[in-house]
């Protein structure tokens, strides 16, 4: 596998971010030797898939190619015919995934593709997982990509007492409208929606769209109100279409949703201000929360803090070529709960330290049925496979393609 035409994949699906919903974005690139013959990106649903349209690209060129794709190519009738039917017409040598589908309808492409014949490779790039986090969970666990947003000071006060309440530089608070116009749904707790009124729209950023404006808790307010369980409200919204929600806080909300498990990532605007005083980030967690993947960004004089507590859904691996023994009928995936491709590892990547935990997600030989577990601690639920990520896939109804 090079690297480079895996990046040039995830480059290209990025052309569709914003036009693709309710699908993911996907990226395909055909190489001979070292030479880009066909390059193609999802456009709609409805549409084309990447693959379909590289291998267009690629015409009689795409024969004995390898086909690059930043998602394993949907082995399922959707919206349109199965991706793999279209890699074997063509005959490609090998295909190179830079991840796998968790969609319980769409996913095996790889594992046909490779009883069929075809050289796979399952790359696992997280990049490429990252890509469609929010898809990704929306998908497999049936409810929104939570992403908890808050800004804080160095020493870790999200309310200062006497000030105006604004914490973070204008250009923090520039990113969060940028954020916004990227999400389907945004959301507070009742205590800053009385606090603070906040409109929670998207401003000043050429949004083309608005999110929904969520208020978790009871009483009247401008906002939605979600007043239920919050398990229960994030399944409800899922339903709805809603894949992202970012959730601004206060204290006490973002306490609840983690100690739930149900935060996925954490963006944790820090400014350059020490208060001494004020509220604190999660002030009554009780567990040690882990999180993965940690990057910092300067934005004017604050520093972004980005990392996951859930990294995107990882699922298991195939084997990169087909055997005697599983030749003919993939096994196809099983209803509930359960992956359904039994995992024959070959780990062929030497990978980062922080991607190593989730490999274990996929070294099973077993289904990945059962996958998450209770930590002794606490109710929230841990992978038994040893990594704290959502690699459960819990088959549900909202597959699309
Ligand atoms: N720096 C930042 O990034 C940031 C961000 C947001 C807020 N803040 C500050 O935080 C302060 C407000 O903090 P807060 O902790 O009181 O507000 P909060 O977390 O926004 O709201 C707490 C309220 O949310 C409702 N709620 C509904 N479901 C809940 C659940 N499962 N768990 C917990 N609460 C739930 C409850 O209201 P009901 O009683 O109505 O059920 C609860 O009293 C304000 O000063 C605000 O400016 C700072």
């Amino acid at each position: 596998m090079e690297a480079r035409f895996l990046e040039r994949a995830l480059e290209l699906a990025e052309h569709g971010r914003g036009t693709t919903h309710p699908n993911p974005v996907v990226g395909a690139v055909a190489v001979v030797g070292d030479e880009i013959v066909g390059e193609g990106w999802h456009e709609r649903k409805g549409g084309p898939h990447a693959e379909v349209v590289a291998l267009e690209a690629a015409g009689e060129r795409a024969r004995g190619a390898t086909l690059y794709v930043s998602m394993e190519p949907c082995a399922h009738h959707g919206t349109t015919p199965p991706c793999t039917e279209a890699v074997l017409r063509a005959g490609v040598a090998k295909v190179v995934a830079g991840s796998l589908d968790p969609n319980p309808e769409a996913r095996g492409g790889l594992e046909l593709l490779r009883a069929a014949g075809v050289e796979v490779e399952d790359a696992d790039s997280f990049a490429a997982r990252a890509q469609n986090e929010a898809w990704r969970t929306w998908v497999s666990l049936g409810r929104p990509f939570v992403v908890l947003k808050l800004a804080q000071t160095l020493d870790g006060r999200v309310a200062v007492p006497g000030t105006d309440g604004w914490i973070s530089g204008p250009d923090s608070r520039r990113r969060v409208h940028e954020l916004r116009a990227q999400v389907d749904a945004v959301a507070v707790g009742m205590g800053t929606a009385r606090a603070d009124d906040p409109q929670l729209t998207a401003r000043d950023v050429g949004a083309t769209r608005q999110p929904r404006r969520l208020v978790f808790g009871s009483g009247p307010s401008d906002l939605e109100v979600r007043s239920g369980a919050l398990e229960e409200e994030l399944r409800a919204l899922a339903g709805e279409g809603v894949q992202s929600l970012l959730l601004e806080g206060g204290p006490k909300l973002a306490t609840s949703f983690l100690r739930e498990g149900l935060v996925d990532k954490l963006m944790l605007f820090v400014a350059p201000e020490i208060a001494g005083a004020g509220l604190t980030f999660a002030p009554e967690l009780d567990d040690l929360v882990r999180l993965s993947h940690m990057t910092a960004e300067p934005v004017g004089d604050d520093v972004l803090l980005t990392a996951w507590v859930h990294e995107p859904s990882c699922t298991v691996r195939v084997a990169t070529r087909a055997s005697s023994s599983s030749r003919g009928a993939p096994s196809r995936a099983t209803p509930t709960i359960s992956i359904g491709i039994s995992a024959t590892s070959e780990a062929t990547n030497s990978r980062s330290r922080s991607e190593s935990s989730s490999a274990a997600c996929r070294s099973s030989s077993t289904s990945m049925s059962g996958c998450f577990a209770l930590s002794p601690r606490s109710s929230r639920p841990t992978c038994r496979w040893g990594c704290s990520n959502g690699c459960a896939t819990w088959a549900n109804s909202w597959g699309a393609s």
